[in-house]
């Protein structure tokens, strides 16, 4: 295994904390992504924090954000002292709502953090246009999305900036990890100060940063990971296409992909409705006795969460709260087998 062999060669080399690999990888995955810079950094929340530090954002800042999203999209705004905006989201996309953004602009609005979840990108292009009337940046969180397309483009290459994150789980790992893709200088050297303590060179410190750096075990990791990452996405792609063509099922709806982009099924969310004979959690349970197992992103969306409900009194986000009582992830990832998948595919078939 090509991991294995990297990271033994770490460990030999005597070198395992920032060294060359992670140069490697930060050129390999920016060329990859089609920007000029990347960051790596030790989490995909630490990628958020030092894009947000680097941008400029803190407190009395509002960062607008979807409510339909992992934690880490808006702890990250209020580490860096600003205030999270929920929005609601679209229903067929579960990718964050133009006319809900719209709604939650005010002159505090400093920037917006677009989530392309579950895998697919949100919709680039009117968020642009929102941001640039407005004069302010978007943040691409693409902690889920590594190689998903917008109308051809790579996602990280299409705002200020791209966070990306490397827990195990996601479409390619580097054990943990997180990286910032941008073409701005600028930036990306504001960011690799915040991610090393501060430091303008050794020993010298001109702001308060952090330790978030990545390992040269972990680069090792990310670059033979990013070898295999299209083999993933398209043993994804084709799973999800399986299950497109084969789940027929009144009252479940399976996922829509929107025109123009290209889906990397980080998850693959189908929505269990009241029409259909179970609930989603009575499915779960259902389909774990089968010895499947399935899990719900999100149960709890962020306007929701108790450590946000300072943030959501005057957020509505109606789609999202339904979302949350509707959506299961069932397997899509690379190690299915064609049995596996004809097996779940059968099994939600009979049981519904
Ligand atoms: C949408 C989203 N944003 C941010 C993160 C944070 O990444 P990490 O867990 O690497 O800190 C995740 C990871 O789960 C995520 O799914």
């Amino acid at each position: 295994m090509e991991e294995v062999e990297a990271v033994s060669a770490v460990i030999r080399s005597g070198m395992l904390a920032q060294g060359p690999q992670v140069e490697n990888f930060e050129q390999a995955f920016s060329r990859y992504c089609n920007t000029m810079h990347g960051v790596a950094v030790n989490s995909g929340t630490a990628a958020l924090h030092a894009t947000l530090f680097a941008l400029g954002i803190g407190p009395g800042d509002e960062v607008i954000l979807p409510s339909f999203t992992f934690f880490a999209t808006a702890s990250s705004v209020c580490m860096s002292g600003a205030t999270p905006v929920f929005t609601d989201v679209n229903a067929d996309t579960f990718n964050i709502s133009i006319d809900s953004l719209k709604q939650h602009l005010t002159e505090k609005t400093r920037a917006v953090i677009g989530v392309h979840l579950f895998g697919q990108p949100f919709a680039v292009q009117p968020v642009t246009k929102i941001c640039e009337d407005q004069g302010i940046p978007l943040i691409e969180d693409a902690a889920q999305a590594h190689g998903a397309l917008y109308h051809g483009k790579k996602v990280g290459s299409l705002g200020a900036a791209g966070c990306f994150s490397f827990y195990p789980t996601k479409n390619m790992t580097a054990g943990e990890g997180g990286m910032v893709t941008t073409n701005d200088p600028a930036l990306s050297e504001r960011m690799r100060r915040f991610i090393n303590h501060g430091q303008a060179e050794k020993y010298l410190h001109t702001c308060i940063g952090y330790n978030f750096r990545m390992t040269d075990l972990g680069a090792a990791i990310g670059v033979a990971q990013l070898n295999k990452l299209e083999a993933f996405n398209a043993r994804r792609k084709e799973n999800a296409a399986y299950y497109d063509e084969h789940i027929q099922c009144p009252g479940i709806i399976i996922p829509k992909v929107a025109p123009g982009v290209e889906h990397v099924y980080h998850q693959y969310v189908i929505r269990v409705r009241s029409e259909c004979q179970l609930t989603r959690d009575q499915l779960a349970i259902a389909l774990r006795e089968k010895g499947i197992g399935t899990a719900v992103h999100y149960p709890v969306p962020l306007n929701g969460q108790p450590v946000f409900r300072e943030y959501a009194k005057e957020c509505r986000c109606p789609v999202s709260d339904m979302l949350a009582g509707e959506v299961l992830s069932l397997p899509v990832h690379p190690l299915l087998t064609d049995e596996e998948r004809l097996y779940i595919t059968e099994c939600i078939n009979a049981v519904v």
